[in-house]
């Protein structure tokens, strides 16, 4: 499959897609997304892959979405097109998605990295919605996603005044799951992948399913939910083998079924 503001790659049993528009600071435009949802499709129906790693460049995970392809946009074309449904293929992807964040995450940058599972920033990264700047607000789920991350007070001044966060403070806040030296972003994105992709494979999908249901459900209802993929993972034989290793005092060897 061919890609040109893509790379994808393949390591072991974790796909990599870095996004590679390096004269617009991988801005995201519609070609970037067609080949994004692509990729995910493919990686996604690859039995053989277990993670996969969202990567930008070291000067910008995405700098947003492409102002220029918006410019002369008119309220009746974005409202009859909704080419942001179109985004939204990565926050309905199944398999974990961890995203490197180096350098900025602005507007649908950060709104990307927020569609990921865990985020990984570099300590170069900046993560922001500037959108207000241009006239416009968070279109692709940033007034909603930063808010249930890092709360109403700091969503609402980052959405109102732009203001962005460096990566301590996005630690801090909770946006990001780990702060790493930029040097180390892709080696220990690709360990904490590698991790997840020896798991085994429906309890990691379940997993990614559980936690995303505390955010659409009552905590009564999300404790039902999560029970019924619990007792669903005893019929599988990466549950006899898991459990038979650790009493058995030897290394799992998972199917990944
Ligand atoms: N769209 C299109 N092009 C972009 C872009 C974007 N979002 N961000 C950067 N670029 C382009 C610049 O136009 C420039 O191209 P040229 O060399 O052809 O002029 C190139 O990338 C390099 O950018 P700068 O010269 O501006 O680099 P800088 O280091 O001076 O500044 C920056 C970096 C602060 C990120 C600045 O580029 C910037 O503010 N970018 C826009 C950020 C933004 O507003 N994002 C939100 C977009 S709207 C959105 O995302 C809507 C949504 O919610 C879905």
């Amino acid at each position: 499959m061919s890609y040109e503001t893509l790379l994808v790659e393949t390591n072991g049993r974790v796909g990599v897609v870095t996004l590679h528009r390096p004269k617009a600071l991988n801005a995201l435009n519609s070609q970037l997304i067609e080949e994004l949802n692509r990729a995910l499709d493919a990686l996604e129906a690859d039995p053989g892959i277990g993670c996969i790693v969202l990567a930008g460049s070291e000067r910008a995970f995405a700098a947003g979405a492409d102002v220029k392809e918006m410019q002369f946009l008119t309220f009746p074309a974005t409202y009859r097109d909704d080419f942001i449904t179109s985004w939204e293929r990565l926050s309905r992807c199944r398999k974990p998605v961890i995203a490197a964040v180096a350098g900025y995450a602005l507007g649908g940058g950060c709104e990307m990295a927020m569609m990921c599972d865990i985020i990984l920033a570099a300590d170069t990264a900046r993560f922001g919605q500037p959108e207000i700047q241009l006239g416009i607000m968070p279109g692709a789920g940033g007034s909603q996603r930063l808010t249930r991350a890092v709360g109403k007070a700091k969503a609402m001044e980052m959405c109102l005044t732009g203001r962005t966060m460096d990566a301590a403070e996005a630690e801090r806040a909770g946006l990001v799951a780990r702060v790493v030296p930029a040097a180390d972003l892709m080696a220990e994105a690709m360990k904490t992948a590698d991790r997840i992709a020896d798991m085994p494979l429906a309890a990691a999908m379940m997993v990614k399913e559980s936690v995303n249901r505390a955010f659409e459900t009552t905590l009564a209802e999300g404790i039902r939910f999560e029970r019924r993929l619990f007792q669903a993972l005893f019929a599988t034989a990466d549950q006899k083998e898991g459990m038979g290793a650790f009493v058995e005092k030897r290394q799992p060897g998972f199917a990944r079924e």
